[in-house]
Formats: structure tokens, C-alpha cells, sequence
């Protein structure tokens, strides 16, 4: 296969997790011979800093003009608070998405055996945990109708038919690869916009007779997510709910740095880690670049190459059997490796596999 990888670095830690993502991805064309290229474009506050937009339409050209992004984080504390700052870091990944068509978000949440006692939630609650949950990400309060002045402000939750049949199209077909059972995650007992979502769910229902699907608010939803995880399978719901549910769902496996993500859609896909800058560790070399790393494994899974991403998922799960561990996941004792040994560790099992 041949492959045109455009790399979006970001800010903070983004820099330093993306190299070991290019390193495990370049071991892995190696071995299976494939051809890869990559090119380099800015994003997030850096590109600001150097252009004055932290999504230049050259980096989305390089995007359009690629086959997949492996992107790593955008934010500076700079921005964090200052309310009057006309630009900022976060509106540049709003606009790759916008721009790409980038209307699915796949955020897998899964547990790692021999992490379970780094979950905030007991062992016997997380263990086999394993749903994935799929976020709309191009619509709704993100990107509806706003106003601010002094005194009032809205944001609009603006959804059409063909935006939510869309997604919801994307979740049955998740469920039917998996283990058959979606839940669709509203507030249609309140919002408007969520009892277009139930009705339209409930038709598409009909078409996917092998799926079990269910309804729930996204109250009694992010509370069954850490009472019972194991309940889930594949979740589909809107982007404001979905980005709330997904920062719960990460911390199920015990570290945020664990987690990888694709977004899909019209256009180029993203595959990126669900956590984001960590500016306070940037340069550190303490950042785990695992969450970089799997999703790479996704970017080969999206292109049909399941044993390249089986390979990867095989390192991964090795270095951390080894206790090759960043700090935030290391045993009491254990030696605290860093991003570039753990990505190191990684490349070398791939190599000689
Ligand atoms: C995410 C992030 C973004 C979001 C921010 C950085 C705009 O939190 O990808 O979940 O809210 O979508
Ligand atoms: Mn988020």
C-alpha cells in the first residue's frame, strides 16, 4: 500500500508523542512493505504564533491532499483564560473538522489487564469493560447559531435529518460488527433536537433487525457508565453529549494517555489521541505516547490492514506486560521510562516480530 501521511504535531506534548507515533508507523510499513510518506503542517497555538490562524489553509490543503492525518494535540494555557481572545488553538481543530467533513468520532473505550488497579473504579466493575462510543462531530451546540453580548448568550443545538441519519447509520454499523447492541444517548425527555434523534433512530431500527438497540438519557447514561460499563457496546450520540461521555469513559482505563480516536467522514480521516496538549509536560519526556501509538493501529485498521494494527495492539499490550511504563501507569517501584523509551520499546518488539 502506498501512503501519504499528513502529521499535525500541535502543541505541548503533541510534538513529542507524534515522533513515536511516526516511528511505530514507519516499523510497521517496513515489515509489511508498504510505502509511506509523510508532510508536516502546524496547527493550534504554534500556528497562530507563526501565521495568526491555527488552521492555515496550507496545512488544509496538505490535509485534503493526503491519506490520512495522524494529528496529536492543539492548546496553550495562554488562551485557557482570557475570554477575549479573538483566536484560538481549539477553533483550529474545529475548523480540520468542519473543513474535512469530519462528522463520526470513534472513541473506543477499552480496559488493559494488567492496569485494572489504576481505574478510579473497582477491579471487578472495570474488567472486560470494552465499548466504543460514537460521537457526531460536526453538528449541534459546536457549531450551531451563536450570540454573546453583555447581558445574554446562546448556542443553538441545530441538527438536520441527514446529519443524524448519517451518524446514527455509522452506529448500527459499528453494533453489527461488534456485539449487536447500540444505545442511543439523548435528552429526548427535554431537548427538541434529541426527539428527532429518538424518532429517527427508531425508524432506521427496522433496517438493522440483528441489532438490539436501546434508548437513554445522557443523565442515567454517564452514571451506567461507571456502575456498569460492561452494559455497553457501541454508543451513539451528539457532540456536546459525546465529548462529555468520552473524557468519563477515558478515565475508566486508568490513564488518559491510553486512548486513541478516529474521526471520519467525507474527506481525509484524523486518527488522534483523546487527550490533549498537557502543556505543563511538554518537553518533559514523561508524556505516555501509547494513546499516539494506537492510534496508528486505527489508522491501518480504517484502511482494512487489521494484522499491521493486531501487531501494534500486540507491542502495546507487551510493553506494558513488561512494566515498560510511563510514570502515571508505573507500579510502585518500577522504573519510570519515558515517551521515547516506551515508543523505542515499542518500534524494536515490532521489528523484531
Ligand atoms: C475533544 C476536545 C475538543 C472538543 C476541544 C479541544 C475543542 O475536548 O476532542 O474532545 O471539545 O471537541
Ligand atoms: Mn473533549
Amino acid at each position: 500500500m502506498n501512503l501519504k501521511i499528513a502529521i499535525l504535531a500541535g502543541d505541548g506534548i503533541g510534538p513529542e508523542i507524534s515522533i513515536q507515533g511516526v516511528n511505530v508507523m514507519s516499523a510497521i510499513c517496513k515489515k509489511f512493505d508498504h510505502q509511506v510518506s509523510y508532510t508536516e503542517a502546524i496547527c493550534g497555538a504554534h500556528a497562530i504564533d507563526q501565521v495568526g490562524d491555527p488552521f492555515p489553509d496550507k496545512t488544509f490543503e496538505i490535509c485534503k491532499n493526503s491519506d490520512a492525518v495522524l494529528f496529536s494535540a492543539v492548546g496553550d494555557p495562554k488562551y485557557d483564560n482570557d475570554p477575549t481572545a479573538k483566536v484560538r488553538p481549539e477553533s483550529g481543530l474545529l475548523d480540520m473538522r468542519k473543513k474535512l467533513g469530519l462528522y463520526a468520532n470513534v472513541r473506543p473505550v477499552q480496559t488493559f489487564k494488567c492496569l485494572l488497579h489504576k481505574s478510579p473504579l473497582r477491579t471487578e466493575i472495570v474488567d472486560g469493560a470494552d465499548f466504543v462510543c460514537i460521537r457526531e462531530l460536526t453538528g449541534g451546540m459546536y457549531f450551531g447559531e451563536k450570540y454573546q453580548d453583555n447581558d445574554k448568550a446562546y448556542d443553538t443545538n441545530f441538527y438536520t435529518r441527514p446529519e443524524i441519519e448519517r451518524i446514527l447509520k455509522v452506529g448500527f454499523e459499528y453494533a453489527m460488527k461488534r456485539k449487536k447492541h447500540l444505545t442511543v444517548v439523548d435528552k429526548a425527555n427535554v431537548l427538541a433536537s434529541s426527539r428527532l434523534w429518538r424518532k429517527i433512530a427508531q425508524e432506521m431500527e427496522e433496517s438493522y433487525p440483528e441489532v438490539k438497540t436501546d434508548y437513554m438519557y445522557v443523565d442515567n447514561a454517564s452514571m451506567r457508565m461507571i456502575q456498569e460499563p460492561r452494559f455497553f457496546d457501541v454508543m451513539v450520540t451528539e457532540n456536546t453529549f459525546g465529548d462529555i461521555l468520552t473524557d468519563e469513559g477515558s478515565c475508566i482505563s486508568g490513564s488518559m494517555g491510553l486512548l486513541p480516536s478516529a474521526s471520519i467522514g467525507d474527506n481525509t480521516p484524523v486518527f488522534e489521541p483523546i487527550h490533549g496538549s498537557w502543556p505543563q509536560a511538554k518537553g518533559l519526556n514523561i508524556a505516555n505516547p501509547i494513546a499516539q501509538i494506537l492510534s496508528v493501529a486505527m489508522l491501518f485498521e480504517h484502511f482494512n490492514r487489521n494484522e499491521e494494527g493486531l501487531l501494534i495492539r500486540k507491542a502495546v499490550d507487551a510493553s506494558l506486560i513488561a512494566n515498560v511504563r510511563t510514570p502515571e501507569i508505573q507500579i510502585d517501584g518500577g522504573i519510570k521510562y519515558g515517551t521515547k523509551e516506551v515508543g523505542q520499546w515499542i518500534v524494536d518488539y515490532i521489528n523484531k516480530a
